[in-house]
């Protein structure tokens, strides 16, 4: 009966431990919200944000973007843009590749129902203001529909 409680006890602390675990890492990690996509997103990695709610974008360096993700159908062009959100405005950063089918890890056509993932790039810089603003990154498809949008907080820092 003692050894029995004795395991009990040890797997509530490991209980504990995970459970502990996991809300540091939802605490820190990137915050992303889908802004209408009609594809399935799996995850977004922002470079220098891993382990941050808001993302630092440095002056300077070039902040890159992973989209996983699987289209609803069969893609056979795809135009990137991106947006900075001030004050409910947008306003939009220059992408060196806007070109979604190339360069980005995907080869067009995708297939519906495939998993995928996009990635790029852009620069930020030095003139830019050091503000806080919400980042809208998307894709879209041969007809202009949103393969998928998403939002990121973060902040261009020095
Ligand atoms: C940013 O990316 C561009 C294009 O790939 C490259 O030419 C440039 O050297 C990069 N800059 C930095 C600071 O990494
Ligand atoms: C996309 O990248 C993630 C993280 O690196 C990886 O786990 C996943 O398998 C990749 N998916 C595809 C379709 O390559």
């Amino acid at each position: 009966m003692t050894a029995f409680r004795g395991i009990i006890t040890l797997k509530h602390i490991f209980v504990l431990a995970f459970c502990v675990g996991i809300s540091a890492t939802l605490a820190n990690a990137l915050q992303w919200r889908d802004c209408g996509s009609e594809a399935t997103i799996f995850n977004v990695f922002v470079s220098s944000c891993e382990d941050q709610s808001t993302c630092p974008m440095k002056k300077g360096s070039n902040v890159s973007l992973v989209v996983w993700f699987e289209p609803n159908k069969q893609i056979t062009k795809a135009t990137a843009s991106m947006r900075g959100i001030m004050a409910g405005v947008p306003l939009p950063f220059p992408l060196q590749n806007p070109d979604g089918c190339k360069d980005s890890g995907l080869k067009c056509p995708l297939v519906g129902y495939e998993s995928y993932n996009y990635t790029n790039s852009v620069y930020m810089h030095e003139n830019y203001p050091t503000v806080k603003l919400l980042v809208e990154w998307e894709l879209r498809d041969q007809n202009g529909d949103v393969i998928w949008c998403i939002l990121v907080p973060a902040k261009i820092i020095n």
